[in-house]
């Protein structure tokens, strides 16, 4: 069975669920669309997923700062690969119109980077950030 809503732990932030919760839909109507033989609202629909994404690492990178988390460097480090990754993907589907490449990213690049991330360095990071607010 394909994986266009895939599940994925929750974190100890609110606005890093939501976040989740924005980008798992958001990848999920993009998969809906393309297994639906709809692709004319994909164009603007990858740019709110990078979009959605550009703003929410950034808002995460920020929280992570304030809170003096010790691996920032690393975390950082994971959201400029698939920043560079993502813009790339874009590009390609503008160049070559390639629906089976685009969707193939989607689902499986895309989706298992999500449910790894979120299980795995977010979930570290919401964990510390919230312990370090309780105690402030
Ligand atoms: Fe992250």
């Amino acid at each position: 069975m394909r994986q266009n809503h895939p599940s994925y732990p929750q974190v100890a932030l609110d606005f890093m669920n939501r976040d989740h919760e924005e980008f798992a839909a958001l990848r999920g109507k993009l998969l809906d669309l393309i297994d639906s033989g709809t692709a004319d609202a994909i164009d603007g629909l990858l740019d709110e997923l990078q979009r959605h994404t550009v703003r929410h690492f950034a808002d995460e990178e920020k929280a992570m700062q304030e809170a003096g988390f010790p691996v920032y460097a690393v975390h950082k480090g994971e959201h400029d690969a698939v920043l560079v990754d993502m813009a790339a993907r874009i590009e390609g589907w503008r160049r070559e119109r390639d629906i089976a490449v685009l969707r193939d990213w989607l689902d499986a690049a895309v989706g298992e980077w999500f449910v790894s991330h979120v299980s795995s360095m977010d979930t570290v990071t919401a964990g510390f950030i919230a312990a370090q607010r309780q105690r402030s």
